[in-house]
């Protein structure tokens, strides 16, 4: 079976369970879930029903796919992703996006928690993802070029989209949110970083995490026009202390934090 007949007979399936147009697509990290849990007349489809999906399993996450509304637009949110230390190859880690380009989304909303490199962050801020590097090594493109998603050799010069970094940045203000912006490095983990590597890693990012990135990748291969990465600080990493991280941990700061995310998501969308 070829990516494209799978990525038609996930549509297909998931068009069968919730015909109306979506809007928008929201990737919920570890902790986020509950964004998903805001939605309206929802439609849950868990991931084992929908072909060619994996049922992920990392604590914090649900693993289903909620349609419905979120103000006055439709949205598809995953409840959960498939992150490549899970043992995924890159290809499925990006299935859920394929899906959302072929639904006809053209706005995409990446949540992730993500480890401060940055010393003027604190645990519980927001970060708006303004550019990535991709330190997993690791490239969801790399194979048989598939014309039908996108190109060979995709422009990567603006993988978040300016306009929409702005737009949040207008809507914080408005609202009193305190919001940081910066750049978001990925790892493969599943270990957490060494002191050395974050000392590193500080040099030249201000988030490390072990996500994201492939999902923004394939998306921009796609063609989704308006993608949003925001990382929730959920635990400072920035090398120069000998605190021991821990998952429990970085699930409950996600959780604290998550209020905010929601509130800042529903009024970005109202406004898209
Ligand atoms: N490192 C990598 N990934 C993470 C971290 C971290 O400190 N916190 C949350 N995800």
């Amino acid at each position: 079976m070829t990516i494209l007949n799978a990525i038609k007979e996930a549509v297909a399936y998931i068009q069968s369970k919730s015909p109306s147009k979506i809007d928008l697509g929201i990737i919920c990290g570890t902790g986020l879930g509950p964004i998903a849990d805001e939605i309206t007349n929802p439609v849950s489809i868990p991931y084992s029903n929908i072909p060619h999906f994996q049922s992920g399993n990392v604590k914090g996450h649900k693993n289903r796919l909620v349609i419905g509304k979120l103000g006055n637009k439709t949205v598809a949110a995953f409840q959960g992703r498939f992150h490549f230390y899970e043992g995924y190859s890159i290809e499925k880690v990006t299935f859920p996006v394929r899906v959302l380009a072929a639904l006809g989304v053209q706005s995409l909303i990446v949540t992730n928690a993500a480890g401060g490199l940055n010393h003027n962050f604190s645990v519980g801020d927001i970060m708006l993802i303004e550019d990535h590097i991709n330190f997993m090594f690791q490239n969801p493109l790399v194979g048989k070029n598939h014309e039908e998603l996108g190109p060979r050799f995709p422009d990567m010069s603006q993988p978040y989209s300016k306009n929409q970094i702005s737009k949040v940045e207008k809507i914080c203000l408005d609202q009193g949110i305190k919001i940081q912006k910066g750049t978001y490095i990925a790892v493969t983990g599943p270990s957490y970083e060494t002191r050395a590597e974050l000392r590193f890693f500080a040099q030249i990012g201000d988030a490390v995490g072990m996500s994201t990135v492939p999902e923004v990748i394939a998306a921009k291969h796609n063609g989704i026009k308006n993608v949003l990465g925001l990382s929730v600080i959920t635990n400072m990493a920035t090398g120069h202390d000998t605190h021991e991280e821990c998952h429990n941990a970085v699930v409950e700061a996600a959780n604290l934090a998550t209020p905010k995310v929601v509130k800042l998501v529903k009024q970005y969308i109202k406004e898209i």
